[in-house]
């Protein structure tokens, strides 16, 4: 395996705000996106590349992340770190490196799932940084490149100079350096918006004459919000080919349905998710993701998120329409 000796550090502790009100009762990692939640979507894509060793930054619900995380991945080497105050992406990191420290690390934001040729990366190869090209590079950490390698990193610039985006995966070959530019920052207190930031650690590695390449990200699915949560649940539903068909109710994929989820008299898809113990029972229901044990009854249902253990019922009308009528039901 390619990245024996790599730990991966999956900083998990945000509250994920935008995600209220699910992110009230399920941390953001374990939200489902598509099946399953975005936290096993990234470490099914770390296994696959071969890493073995996990260090996970965790805080709020820190706790349901690592039962999760055991339960599933237990064959891996597994270490759980608190961040206790959130401090910023720098600070994160910088608490896994008791953990993490030796070989190389591989960094990869816990509500980022992407797509990338990840045989680039390689132990004693170069530090990898994965970029996308963005409308609005103002809300991200951007790179300035140079003859193929990053030669600046700003975070969150107010005039930007580039549109390449920091997408939240960081492959580093020198972490001791890493580690190092990180404690300095937080000795001397250097923060930007307020935060130690990773993208400072990394311009400081650059400026002691690190090498950095970028990594072109092919698909970046962002899980920030409920928008962005279903159009990435619609676009890695796109991506499987599953094929299920459910007596008495019509499927149109593509959809994910839990093997004990009980549909009845229903249309369930394009692009929905049901997921473990949920109910579906004489509606029908396209674009949205429906979670663990919820219940939906006699409705019709589009681009909503319905939450664990919750219940939403409507009702069927009755109309006695004449010809010619026009009927808007909203
Ligand atoms: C973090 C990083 C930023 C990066 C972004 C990608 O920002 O600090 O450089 O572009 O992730 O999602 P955050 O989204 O945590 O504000």
């Amino acid at each position: 395996m390619p990245l024996n000796g790599v730990s991966a550090i999956i900083p998990v502790a945000g509250v994920g705000s935008r995600l209220r009100p699910h992110t009230h009762t399920v941390p953001k990692a374990l939200i489902n996106v598509a099946g399953k939640p975005i936290l096993a979507h990234i470490l099914d894509d770390l296994m696959a590349i071969g890493v073995r060793r996990l260090v996970l930054v965790i805080g709020h619900m820190g706790d349901r992340i690592e039962g999760f995380v055991r339960a599933h991945y237990g064959q891996l080497d597994l270490v759980f770190v608190e961040q206790p105050e959130r401090l910023g992406l720098g600070h994160a990191v910088h608490l896994a490196e008791s953990a993490a420290a030796g070989g190389p690390v591989l960094i990869d934001l816990g509500d980022t799932i992407l797509q990338a040729d990840f045989s680039r990366l390689k132990v004693g190869g170069s530090s990898l940084l994965g970029v996308r090209e963005v409308d609005d590079p103002r809300r991200y950490g951007i790179v300035e490149l140079k003859d193929g390698r990053v030669v600046k990193l700003t975070e969150k610039p107010e005039h930007p100079t580039s549109n390449l985006a920091i997408v939240g995966f960081y492959f580093i070959q020198d972490s001791a350096l890493l580690f190092e530019c990180l404690r300095e920052n937080i000795s001397k207190d250097v923060r930007t918006k307020g935060e130690y930031q990773l993208t400072d650690a990394l311009q400081r590695m650059i400026e002691r004459g690190a090498v950095m390449e970028p990594l072109p990200i092919d698909a970046w699915f962002d899980c920030g919000s409920p928008e962005t949560l279903l159009q990435a649940n619609r676009e890695l539903l796109d991506r499987q080919t599953q094929g299920t068909s459910i007596p008495g109710s019509v499927v149109r994929p593509p959809v994910s349905i839990a093997p004990d989820a009980v549909i009845e008299n229903s249309i369930v898809g394009p692009h929905v998710t049901v997921a473990a113990g949920a109910s579906l029972k004489s509606c029908s229901v396209k674009n949205s993701i429906i979670n663990e044990n919820a219940r939906v009854e006699d409705i019709l249902l589009d681009a909503s998120v319905i939450g664990e253990n919750a219940l939403v019922r409507g009702n069927f009308k009755r109309l006695n329409v004449g010809d010619s009528s026009e009927v808007e039901l909203s």
